[in-house]
């Protein structure tokens, strides 16, 4: 799966994962494990959104460590961080709607938790420090895709502290030398996302007999990015990736969300009818689109397709129900309450 990289990754004996619990990061530490990583820590808070469930299969193995603490706390931060070689930092809170329910936590941890780790980074003179941003950070892109040097425009809390986040870290490369790498990935889908997003929601609401929730018109596009390459675009920034650069990670697989809908409710022999239109999110962004050429350079090319991606994201939520069911229950219904219930049906 890696062998592509699995070489220059073992340069590396000592790598801190932060929220490696969560969707993305939990595919990585499975990326590192296979590719012989001898010590692999992982620094979680277990929010809503972290899952020991996502480690289940590898939590056992020698290399890997977890530790359950949050990012934003120092202490936690240079207990985990001591004698690491590399750090890759996936922990975030994610999710544009909750983001625009209550900005506070994003930008607590986000930033805050994010300056915490660069100083802890500082202090322990570590090799390469992998910040994992988003393609959000430039806001809507309506035509073409933008490169690296594109002006930031977020237009949401959650863009917005990943943006702040990513500042600062490259401010990190230019006033103390930190060997920083920036990744701004594309909207990315595979098996352990959090059934709060689109392509995991879509999939378990038709499970559970529920219609499918589209914000406005549904032709809102987003560039689709399997886990498992974004992840092997995550390991080329990490091997091969100069400091205090930015790398898009972007997939080419444009897709209109009624599309990506649609394609759910086929693979589930499913009508169009499951889809219910409500009130848009606001300031939603209509389109992402980033030119991967600079990672690409690299060696690294998305190897998925969305129409096999897809069809593997389905068959694994259908087969997985003992995952996402319990996700769906307490706090999960309390969210969906607040951002579905304030919406109208728009026919
Ligand atoms: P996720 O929400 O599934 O997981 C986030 C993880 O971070 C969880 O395990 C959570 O418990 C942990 N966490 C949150 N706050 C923490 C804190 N204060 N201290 C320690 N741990 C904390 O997120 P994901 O989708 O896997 O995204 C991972 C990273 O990738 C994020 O930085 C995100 O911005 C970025 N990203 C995500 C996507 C996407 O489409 N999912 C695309 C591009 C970039
Ligand atoms: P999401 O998965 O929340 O990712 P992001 O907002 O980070 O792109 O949403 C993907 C797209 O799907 C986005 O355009 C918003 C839209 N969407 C819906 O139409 N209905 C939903 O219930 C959700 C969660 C998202």
């Amino acid at each position: 799966m890696v062998q592509d990289v699995t070489d220059k990754l073992q340069t590396f004996r000592r790598v801190l994962v932060t929220g490696g619990a969560g969707f993305i990061g939990s595919h990585f530490v499975r990326l590192l494990l296979a590719a012989g990583i001898s010590e692999i820590r992982v620094l979680d808070k277990l929010t809503y959104a972290g899952n020991l469930a996502n480690l289940a299969d590898v939590l056992s193995a020698p290399a890997v460590t977890f530790i359950q603490g949050d990012i934003a706390d120092p202490e936690a931060v240079a207990a985990a961080m001591a004698e690491c070689d590399a750090v890759v930092h996936f922990a975030a809170e994610t999710h544009v709607d909750r983001a625009i329910l209550e900005p506070a936590p994003f930008i607590q941890t986000n930033v805050l938790g994010t300056q915490v780790l660069l100083n802890a980074a500082l202090a322990y003179h570590v090799r390469r420090f992998v910040h994992v941003s988003t393609d959000e950070v430039y806001g809507e892109v309506l035509v073409g895709a933008v490169n690296e040097a594109a002006p930031l425009r977020p237009r949401n809390p959650y863009a917005a502290s990943k943006a702040a986040a990513d500042l600062l870290a490259l401010s990190y490369y230019a006033s103390y030398g930190l060997p920083v790498v920036v990744t701004r990935g594309a909207n990315t889908y595979g098996p352990y996302q959090h059934p709060e997003k689109l392509i995991p929601l879509a999939i378990t609401n038709v499970l559970e007999g529920k219609p499918v929730p589209i914000y406005g018109d549904g032709l809102q596009e987003r560039d689709w990015l399997f886990v498992t390459d974004h992840c092997r675009a995550i390991a080329f920034a990490l091997a091969d990736g100069q400091p205090g650069q930015i790398y898009n990670i972007g997939a080419g697989n444009h897709r209109p969300n009624r599309e990506v809908v649609r394609a759910i409710l086929r693979l589930l022999h499913c009508s169009d009818e499951w889809i219910t239109y409500v009130t848009d999110r606001p300031g939603h962004d209509r389109r992402y689109a980033v030119d991967p050429q600079a990672l690409m350079a690299l060696g690294w090319r998305p190897t998925v397709s969305f129409e096999e991606g897809l069809r593997q994201t389905v068959a694994w939520y259908q087969q997985r129900r003992d995952w996402w069911e319990p996700m769906k229950q307490g706090e999960f219904a309390a969210y969906a309450a607040r951002n579905y219930g304030s919406r109208q049906r728009m026919g």
